[in-house]
């Protein structure tokens, strides 16, 4: 059987959409005008929605991934115990983002206080995510295969989640991505389902269907970093 070097495409897409996200959310808390109040509440579930999200996804590289990179590799113990430590450290902004976005939804926060929130959490996000991408994914790619790499993926981050979890999660990650040869890439979707892929890139702009849809926040694209760039891409 011909083994293939991991292709972690759906890191890069997983680190992108929560930074189009972040900008979104910032766009609409700061629109002139403010937002209506069922827009407020979308928001603050949406933000709640994401920081889970967020949580399993630091779950699965703190007691999947990492045990299994430095079981491989050993001498990359200083890097993955960095990564640790950093997710640590955003452990207590994303609990600050998940109580303001709970009151927006409430009506007891001001959208003022979920900005607040988020500067407190993108600085030291945003620096994870370009660390792991720079640091931690050149290592999985070194020390695992795909197949490996795929079944992480399924262990840690997909078995459990029903279809309507798993489409949400799939429009969110392709939301906004331009490259859609990439996106039937490695992301463990049935070979039927791919052709759908493609369509979801545009799904932020459909009413009803998401937070952004009728603001201009809907057009933000999705800021693939250079995980998506280098390495990953062919
Ligand atoms: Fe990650
Ligand atoms: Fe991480």
């Amino acid at each position: 059987m011909k083994m293939t070097t991991a292709d972690p495409v759906t890191m890069a897409l997983f680190h992108a959409a929560l930074r189009r996200d972040l900008a979104r959310a910032r766009a609409l808390l700061g629109a002139p005008g403010g937002l209506s109040v069922r827009r407020r509440r979308r928001l603050g579930r949406h933000l709640l929605w994401m920081m889970t999200q967020l949580r399993w996804h630091h779950e699965g590289e703190d007691h999947g991934l990492w045990p299994l990179l430095l079981e491989r590799d050993p001498d990359s113990w200083a890097v993955l115990e960095e990564m640790e430590r950093e997710h640590e450290a955003i452990d207590g902004p994303m609990l600050q983002l998940e109580e303001a976005s709970r009151g927006l939804v409430a009506g007891r926060a001001h959208p003022r206080d979920v900005l607040a929130a988020l500067d407190a959490l993108e600085p030291p996000l945003v620096a994870h995510l370009e660390h792991e991408e720079r640091a931690g994914l050149p290592i999985v790619r070194r020390v695992l295969t795909h197949e490996e790499w795929q079944a992480f993926e399924r262990r840690e981050w997909i078995e459990g989640y029903t279809v309507p979890d798993t489409l949400r999660f799939l429009r969110w990650i392709c939301d906004g991505v331009q490259e859609r040869d990439l996106l039937g890439r490695g992301l463990g979707v049935a070979g039927p389902l791919r052709p759908m892929l493609g369509s979801l890139a545009g799904s932020a702009r459909v009413p009803g269907l998401t937070v952004w849809a009728g603001t201009p926040a809907a057009r933000m694209g999705s800021p693939l970093g250079m995980a998506l760039r280098e390495g990953v891409a062919p």
